[in-house]
């Protein structure tokens, strides 16, 4: 359904150049649940927007089923339903005019308008709102309405930017209950990008970007199984100290520690014949409270991109 290759996009900017997207390329197959992950500012938005033929790629090249999206934008956008990072709603009309207008833009017969958009309300839960004024929508409901919109034209592939950002997590869990199934209903590949990464458990395939470049790609799974089969979390009263002790014990896990105030956080060092408990029994300090958890994809995320995420790592090998 997706396939870039190469592709880079370079912002010219008074103060030299600069490269939102470095040389990625990442395949996308129909029907997948994709989740493209990363901090602010890796390149996910520019990504999307060359992908639907708002931004020219400056290297590169992105297909969208098997179309090529520079050759083909019109054709590429007709498959292609979209819900912006940025809200895009008109307020002043009512939820079911603002599905009207888009209808109208792309080109959709009133027939198919009205059964497709009566269909599309139901399933995102807001029939009974169609005649009011988008004003009077919550977060939540605005959210829902622009899946509704983006779904209109009946597009292969859905484009979701950081669907419920700023969302509570009620709205954000209804929002995700429609998405899952209007996926269920309808059957579309969908690209997320979202910094709730609990929302991109349930994928099929995760990409995380940093400074531009893919710095790990896999299923949820494999990309947890891949950092760890044990995650330990200290509490105590010296932290540096253990942090300088782990670091001495286990070179293997530079990079990989993260201390909060006096909470350090690790992956179990890999290829070591020792249980958490060993290593607890060999900690020459005292620890208030230990617990040992599965890894879950923040701990994936923050392991790719934690020394970025903050611009530097506070002290060597430790994660801020
Ligand atoms: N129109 C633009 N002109 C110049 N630089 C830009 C422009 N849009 C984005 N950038 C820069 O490109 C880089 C990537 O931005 P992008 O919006 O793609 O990131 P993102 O991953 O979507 O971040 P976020 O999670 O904050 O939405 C950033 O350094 C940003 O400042
Ligand atoms: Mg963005």
């Amino acid at each position: 359904m997706i396939e870039a290759r190469h592709l880079s996009k370079v912002y010219k900017a008074r103060k030299g150049d600069r490269t939102a997207v470095d040389d990625i390329s990442f395949s996308v197959g129909e029907g997948e649940f994709f989740s493209f992950l990363g901090p602010n500012g890796a390149g996910k938005t520019t990504t999307i927007q060359m992908m639907v033929a708002l931004l020219k790629p400056t290297k590169g090249t992105i297909t969208i089923d098997s179309l090529d999206v520079v050759a083909s934008p019109h054709e590429v956008r007709q498959r292609i339903g979209i819900i912006f990072q940025d809200p895009s709603l008109d307020d002043r009309l009512t939820a079911w005019e603002n599905l009207e207008f888009h209808g109208r833009l792309y080109g959709i017969d009133a027939e198919s308008r009205r059964t497709r958009g009566n269909f599309l309300l139901e399933v995102l839960g807001l029939a009974d709102r169609k005649d009011d004024l988008v004003r009077t929508f919550s977060g939540g409901m605005k959210r829902r309405l622009e899946i509704a919109r983006g779904l209109l034209h009946a597009p292969r592939l859905l484009i979701l930017d950081e669907p419920t950002l700023g969302l509570d997590p009620h709205s954000r869990r209804s929002v995700w209950e429609h998405i899952h199934r209007v996926r269920k209903e309808v059957g579309m590949t969908v690209f997320l990008t979202t910094h709730y990464l609990e929302e991109a458990d349930s994928s099929d395939r995760v990409a995380i970007i940093n400074g531009g470049k893919i710095v790990a790609e896999g299923t949820p799974d494999r990309l947890k199984k891949d950092l760890s089969s044990e995650m330990l979390t200290l509490e105590t009263n010296t932290p540096e100290k253990v942090v300088t002790y782990l670091l001495e014990s286990y070179p293997k896990l530079s990079g990989m520690i993260r201390k909060e105030e006096e909470i350090v956080s690790f992956p179990m060092p890999s290829g070591e014949a020792l249980s958490p408990w060993d290593l607890l029994r060999a900690l020459p300090f005292p620890i208030r409270e230990a617990s040992v958890r599965r890894p879950n994809l923040d701990d994936v995320f923050i392991h790719y991109t934690g020394s970025e995420l903050k611009g530097q790592t506070s002290e060597k090998g430790v994660r801020p």
